[in-house]
């Protein structure tokens, strides 16, 4: 939540502008920036309540002689939503932005006497005053490391001192920071979504350090004012994944990329006949010690989660435990060395499964994460990270990274009923081929857009919107009812069709849209059945089922055929489906699909 950046180099501001845009999905409740000309007086502050797109209406339009400045835009907690309480903020020679939380700041307001130099709510606006109190004009460092002792929370600040032009000062705790140089600048991001564009080659501010960037360079240092080695971390991401690529918007790009997805992590895990996860098999070995699996994360990554619960009973013969990341931290689960411990993460940063796997790693389990941001947060402390590589993902509504944390999910769950001789290798050969399979699967789905199109049609002036099936199809219709609610705010709840009888058919009533899922087979007499009774109380069903039966379904129903596979992997083709039914609401109602109210796509705060 929030991002913030901070720039050396020419052009400051027109480059400050542009990082905030691809920031902008952490958070868009306003945006600010605070640039300085080349080495000459104070810097210049633009801030507003609101988009990128407004603070560009702000800022001066002759602006090529800025070199350095930092940026914001906020996701917001202390303080309301107005332009007061936007950053950067300013107390004396101190001017910072800020992403994350400070628990004490009432008290460091009370201890030291910092109300009169306040003008925000925001928990930020202390520590710029605190900072700005202990800054004698000496030593900037000094300073921000007094400051940050008096801190309880997680912060990331990126600093500039009044009077230390061409000087970016940067220091967090949790709340991440990324560096990038180039030859002419250097660049500081709260992800490295906004670091693509100048290099794939950047690194992750270590806690407990500060970095000094001027025009010539950086240093890292610890506290002791020791150097400090950084580790540059590499990606492969085309730039071109940070445009839209021709869709009106990024939700749209990012489903139709998910066939490419799926190839790239079969071809970088799958051997002829084989599952490589990778680690010269210590991994493999690490399998099959563990008697229990403890599934952590939050929103679609914890639908993924189930899914690979599904997966781990059924070819590892595993109990598994899947738990939202906000109640593990404060529950009793036993979690030991005998525990596989899994948090799935699409940004790697999400506070509260970092939480989790720490609380984990103390308890002694073995830390597996599944993540797509390399060098995030999760994999620092993860013993083994499984990367999804699917790519940016810029909308605040997660689907590739689903469907590519699912695959992850389907790869270690094979190769741990392998290494437990649980699975024969006939089995894992099917399943392999299976898997084959799902690339061309979800682009048959792609393919039927505008049928699938027309039935999102007819939901959107609907207010609740029900959706109900058994076994995989359940857990797979959880993430579509959240997709749908997140981006159309259409109340949408998934069911298991067997508890519709014990309270909620009452909910059922003349014309009640419900997209029920039929897709696994050995289910499918029960699950229609549960199909007919919401029917006969006049529900307007909508069926996702195999192309093989669509034929028998279609004089009753609207029917969306799905490619037949083996049960275990219609996951695949039934979530896409649900994806593009619920984009094409969410666009149809007119909403900002990629930018739905409230919410933000990294959630660093508890
Ligand atoms: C919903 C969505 C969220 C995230 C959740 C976890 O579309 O994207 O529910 O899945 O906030 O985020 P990560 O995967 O970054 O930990």
């Amino acid at each position: 939540m929030c991002g913030i950046i901070g720039f050396i180099g020419n052009d400051a501001l027109a480059n400050i502008l542009n990082g905030l845009e691809l920031l902008e999905y952490r958070g868009y409740d306003s945006a600010g920036l605070a640039v300085r000309r080349n080495d000459e007086g104070e810097s210049e502050i633009y801030k507003c309540q609101g988009r990128v797109s407004d603070l560009r209406k702000l800022v001066p339009s002759s602006n090529a002689d800025f070199n350095c400045g930092i940026g914001h835009t906020r996701w917001a907690t202390h303080g309301g939503v107005c332009d007061a309480n936007a950053h950067p903020h300013r107390v004396g020679k101190v001017t910072l932005v800020h992403n994350g939380i400070i628990e004490n700041y009432a008290d460091l307001k009370e201890e030291y006497e910092l109300e009169d130099y306040l003008v925000s709510e925001t928990d930020t606006e202390v520590v710029a005053a605190l900072l700005n109190k202990f800054y004698d004009g000496t030593n900037p460092k000094k300073a921000i490391k007094r400051t940050v002792k008096k801190l309880k929370g997680t912060y990331a600040f990126v600093i500039m001192f009044a009077d230390r032009p061409n000087t970016i000062y940067a220091v967090r705790n949790v709340s991440p920071i990324v560096v990038a140089t180039t030859e002419d600048n250097i660049i500081l991001s709260s992800d490295p979504a906004a670091l693509y564009k100048y290099t794939k080659e950047y690194f992750v501010l270590d806690e407990g350090t500060i970095l000094t960037a001027t025009k010539d360079g950086y240093t890292v240092e610890n506290f002791d004012e020791e150097p400090v080695d950084v580790k540059m971390t590499v990606v492969d991401w085309e730039v071109s994944s940070l445009d839209k690529g021709g869709f009106p918007y990024y939700m749209a790009k990012e489903i139709f990329e998910q066939p490419s997805c799926i190839r790239r992590i079969l071809s970088t895990y799958l051997t002829n006949d084989d599952i490589n996860l990778g680690f010269d098999g210590k991994l493999d070995e690490a399998l099959t010690r563990f008697n229990r699996i403890c599934i952590v994360a939050c929103g679609t990554a914890l639908h993924a989660g189930l899914v690979g619960a599904h997966l781990f009973k059924k070819w590892a013969g595993m109990n598994v435990d899947v738990e939202m990341a906000s109640e593990f931290i404060y529950s009793d689960t036993i979690v030991d060395e005998n525990t596989l411990f899994i948090a799935v993460s699409q940004s790697g940063e999400t506070i509260d499964t970092l939480e989790a796997m720490n609380k984990a790693k103390r308890a002694g389990a073995l830390c597996v994460a599944v993540l797509n941001v390399r060098g995030s947060s999760i994999s620092r402390v993860a013993d083994y990270t499984l990367y999804t590589d699917a790519g940016p993902e810029i909308a605040v509504a997660s689907t590739k990274a689903y469907t590519t944390q699912s695959l992850v999910f389907y790869l270690l769950a094979l190769k741990t009923g392998m290494v437990r001789n649980r699975l024969s290798k006939e089995d894992l050969a099917k399943a392999l081929s299976n898997l084959r399979l799902v690339p061309d699967a979800i682009s048959a789905v792609l393919e039927q857009k505008d049928s699938i199109h027309r039935l999102a049609k007819e939901v959107i002036t609907a207010s609740d919107l029900f959706m109900i099936g058994r076994g995989l199809d359940y857990v797979v219709l959880m993430e579509g009812a959240l997709k749908l609610k997140e981006i159309s705010y259409i109340h949408s709840e998934a069911y298991a069709s067997g508890e519709l009888k014990h309270g909620p058919i009452a909910l059922i009533s003349e014309n009640t849209p419900v997209i029920a899922a039929v897709t696994q087979e050995k289910l499918i007499s029960k699950a229609l059945s549960n199909v007919k009774e919401i029917k006969a109380r006049g529900a307007n069903v909508v069926l996702l089922a195999k192309n093989e039966f669509k034929n028998d379904f279609d004089s009753e129903y609207h029917v969306i055929g799905l490619p037949d596979l083996d049960d275990e992997y219609m996951t695949f083709p039934e979530i896409v489906a649900l994806q593009i039914y619920s984009y094409y609401v969410s666009a149809d109602k007119g909403l900002d699909v990629d930018k739905p109210r409230n919410l933000a796509k990294v959630v660093t705060v508890e």
